[in-house]
């Protein structure tokens, strides 16, 4: 495949945007009638869907898990790594697309507006500097898309789930099951996550943040679960608990566009205070 065919989104936020379509509103289920929307123009979203849906098995998650969990790729400070992240342009219109850090600085504001705790804040600056792996040379489908467990049988309830046809997975005996790979109620800890921005930053944050926060960031993409429960039969009681977090951040993330951006002049003392709080000097990739 030519590296074209395996992006065929115009920029990342294609994706977001076409999640804002499914849920135009907080802590609801998928509109009925979103798949109506499909139009030419939205072509581009399905086939991005029919890659991810198809390529991620469980072996290619392991695989990823492998490479990128050894964090020995890049070392930087904070700040650098934002640039870094943000040079990640892709075609999309300049006026109406917001750059990475206008998103990620968009949402902490949103959280901090709403007078939430401080490492809360923080979430919303570091929730998409995974996507740091479109860098890296990962294709969209491994970056972005709404995330689901692998090793498993398929939900319905997760966008587009015709083209799981063509992933290996579901016609694999160990893998197609309810339960495949895992033990009823094991717990989301012991469930492979699709390979994305979720699980690699959450990796990446993992001893700096409380677990609220963790969570956030770890299942900030699972819409089949934190908007249509379909994977009660894997979470335990904790899980739960914790999902109420993960359901707290969502709208912040979805619908904290603002049209005129933060002054940054302004908010950087702070933001340097709180990146210092939590953050070591430098950031493993
Ligand atoms: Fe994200
Ligand atoms: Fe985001």
């Amino acid at each position: 495949m030519t590296p074209d065919t395996q992006n065929p989104l115009q920029s990342l936020d294609v994706w977001e945007e076409d999640v804002l379509t499914r849920y135009p509103e907080p802590f609801t289920k998928a509109k009925d009638d979103y798949r109506n929307y499909d139009e030419p123009g939205r072509d581009t979203v399905r086939e991005f869907y029919r890659l991810n849906h198809t390529y991620q098995t469980y072996d290619f998650v392991l695989a990823k898990e492998q490479e990128y969990l050894k964090f020995d790729k890049k070392e930087m400070p904070v700040w650098q790594a934002f640039d870094f992240l943000n040079t990640l342009v892709d075609d999309s219109d300049p006026d109406t697309d917001l750059d990475q850090w206008q998103h990620l600085l968009q949402t902490s504001e949103a959280i901090r507006a709403d007078g939430h705790p401080d490492w809360f804040v923080l979430v919303g600056l570091m929730h998409d500097m995974g996507k740091v792996l479109c860098l890296f040379g990962e294709p969209q489908w491994a970056v972005v898309g709404d995330t689901f467990p692998v090793g498993c049988a398929h939900s319905d309830s997760i966008v587009y789930p015709e083209y799981f046809d063509a992933n290996p997975d579901a016609k694999d005996e160990r893998y197609n099951t309810k339960y495949g790979v895992y033990e009823p109620n094991c717990g989301l800890r012991n469930v492979h996550m699709s390979w994305g921005h979720d699980e690699y930053v959450y990796q990446m944050m993992k001893d700096s943040l409380p677990e609220e926060g963790l969570y956030m960031l770890r299942y900030h993409s699972f819409y089949a679960q934190h908007r249509e429960h379909a994977y009660d039969h894997l979470m335990d009681e904790h899980d739960h608990k914790m999902f109420e977090w993960v359901k707290k951040f969502n709208p912040y993330d979805l619908y904290s566009k603002v049209p005129t951006p933060p002054n940054w002049k302004e908010l950087r003392p702070y933001y340097e205070e709180l990146v210092a709080k939590y953050l070591p000097g430098t950031l493993k990739f």
